[in-house]
């Protein structure tokens, strides 16, 4: 007998079994039908039949029956809380949903971030919570700061990850080097140069916009041509990696204009760092912020940022008072700063903890392992789209490695090959943003999801359901392709290698 057929058996009719566990008859019909107890009602069967049917039974037999899969039933139909707590039912707070504990579904994550998480990092963020003023906390925050500084490479004392997002990252940035009044050159390129001249508008600061075609770099010249109309402008801000068109400006040359005209810099590296060379130093950024969910691969909610001692040198003299109390950075040096280790607000410890150890495991791969090993994994994914026969949108010497966008074909329906992506292959990709919606798809390849098996999957899913959705492309040759750029890059690397030896053998 099957523990469906035993709880009939116990109370004497499927009636009997409806009334006990508040429910409807042909709920228990349906268990009688097929042949078992849904896994979910496990507890709830021990507790009812005093112990006669256990739970492990009853889980045993569902899952042999049916795989573990956890869904929502109205609230009120759960015994446990009908006979204990009805009096605070959750009725009028979730009228249609009995909530349980949340256990998101595997995914590869292929989007323009979040990203995979490696297991060391979520295995640290789950450790047990501790003190933002604990001494172990304290010192694990130097480490971090020190992580963060090898990443930006930098030797700005002032780095450290902002409780918050990436668009506070940027929010922060333009709060305390923008004063009302400050003529800002924002170059726009897609969609967060955009918010840059939002939050430029909000800080009342004067934006002026060097435009660049979405899909095209920032445009050096545009920029010069800017400052020299603008010699009063203070600031100049760009986004190195344009997430939503996957395109990469050159971050070096651009401050070095930005300096010529005595201005300052912030720059969006939200995508690039940990993905692409970010040279904090090397090119003399000024300002820099990012986000903890690209390619830091941590989760998300943490924006590392760094200021040279020229920023904050110029905020600590602002005599106006920065209009966010959060943001101000004189405030925040009181916590985040050299010296002291103050209450600010309360950190987010454990998602500290897990950036610490996402910033480990690039320290320990090497942060140029790290830009090789995207490069790598572009090559071979670039090899497998264009061999099913679809366009990048942004032209080879301007492709961001980490963000790649691909042209939907004409008469493809763009959101239903990511939603069965998602729903056939567990994989999600992104869409794309603004005036590119529904004609490109965005493929990540940032930290811990950028791995060859990801590539190969990724391929290998979107070939099967283009070609299901009547598109013409060969399933197999995207990831022949892909093959094909992998083996060649290796047999590259092993000559290369092998050049190497015979020097320092002769050396
Ligand atoms: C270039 C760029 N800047 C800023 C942001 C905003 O970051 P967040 O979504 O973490 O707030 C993003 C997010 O994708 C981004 O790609």
């Amino acid at each position: 007998m099957n523990c469906a057929t035993r709880l009939v058996d116990i109370f004497g009719s499927q009636a009997e079994v409806a009334r006990r566990f508040s429910l409807d008859r042909a709920v228990v019909n349906h268990w009688v039908k097929v042949g078992y107890v849904p896994a979910r009602w496990a507890m709830e069967v021990e507790q009812v039949t005093a112990g006669q049917i256990t739970a492990v039974e009853v889980l045993n037999e569902a899952t042999a029956c049916k795989p573990l899969k956890l869904k929502s039933r109205p609230d009120g139909e759960n015994l446990i809380d009908s006979t204990l707590t009805r009096s605070i039912a959750m009725n009028p707070y979730a009228p249609s949903k009995r909530i349980g504990s949340f256990h998101p579904p595997r995914r590869t994550l292929m989007g323009p971030g979040p990203t995979e998480i490696h297991p060391r990092v979520l295995t640290t963020m789950s450790q047990p919570a501790i003190g933002y003023l604990d001494p172990v906390f304290v010192e694990m925050m130097d480490e971090l700061k020190a992580l963060l500084r090898y990443a930006y490479q930098t030797k700005n004392p002032l780095t450290f990850p902002i409780s918050g997002p990436g668009s506070v990252g940027m929010e922060y940035c333009f709060v305390n080097l923008v004063k009302p009044g400050d003529k800002v050159i924002v170059c726009r390129n897609g969609v967060f140069g955009g918010r840059m001249i939002e939050n430029v508008e909000r800080c009342g600061g004067i934006p002026v916009v060097v435009e660049d075609q979405w899909g095209e770099p920032v445009d050096p010249q545009k920029l010069e041509d800017a400052l020299k109309k603008n010699p009063d402008a203070r600031v100049v801000a760009f986004v190195h990696a344009e997430t939503s068109t996957g395109v990469l400006s050159d971050a070096k040359t651009l401050v070095a204009i930005a300096h010529k005209y005595n201005a300052l810099t912030i720059v969006d590296a939200v995508t690039s760092l940990g993905g692409s060379p970010v040279l904090v130093d090397e090119w003399g950024i000024d300002a820099a912020y990012s986000a903890s969910q690209k390619c830091l691969s941590c989760t998300p909610g943490l924006s590392p940022v760094t200021f040279s001692e020229k920023v904050v040198d110029y905020v600590k003299a602002r005599k106006d008072k920065i209009h966010s109390w959060f943001m101000d950075m004189n405030l925040l040096l009181g916590y985040w700063g050299e010296s002291t280790r103050t209450y600010h607000h309360t950190a987010p410890t454990n998602s500290l903890f897990a950036l610490h150890e996402a910033l480990l495991l690039i320290r320990e791969e090497g942060l140029e392992n790290a830009w090789a090993r995207v490069r790598r994994d572009h090559v071979a994914l670039k090899a497998g789209i264009e061999a099913m026969g679809l366009k990048f949108f942004v032209k080879e010497q301007y492709q961001i490695p980490q963000m790649n966008a691909a042209v939907c074909p004409e008469g493809v329906n763009e959101a239903e090959v990511r939603k069965r992506l998602l729903s056939e292959f567990s994989i999600e990709i992104g869409a794309g943003l603004g005036p590119l919606a529904g004609k490109i798809w965005r493929f990540g390849l940032m930290g811990y999801s950028c791995r060859p098996a990801n590539v190969m999957l990724c391929l290998s899913a979107l070939g099967s359901v283009l070609d299901d959705m009547g598109y013409p492309v060969h399933v197999g040759d995207a990831e022949a392709a892909a093959h094909g750029a992998y083996a060649a890059m290796h047999a590259e690397e092993a000559k290369s290698k092998k050049k190497r030896d015979a020097v320092k053998a002769a050396a």
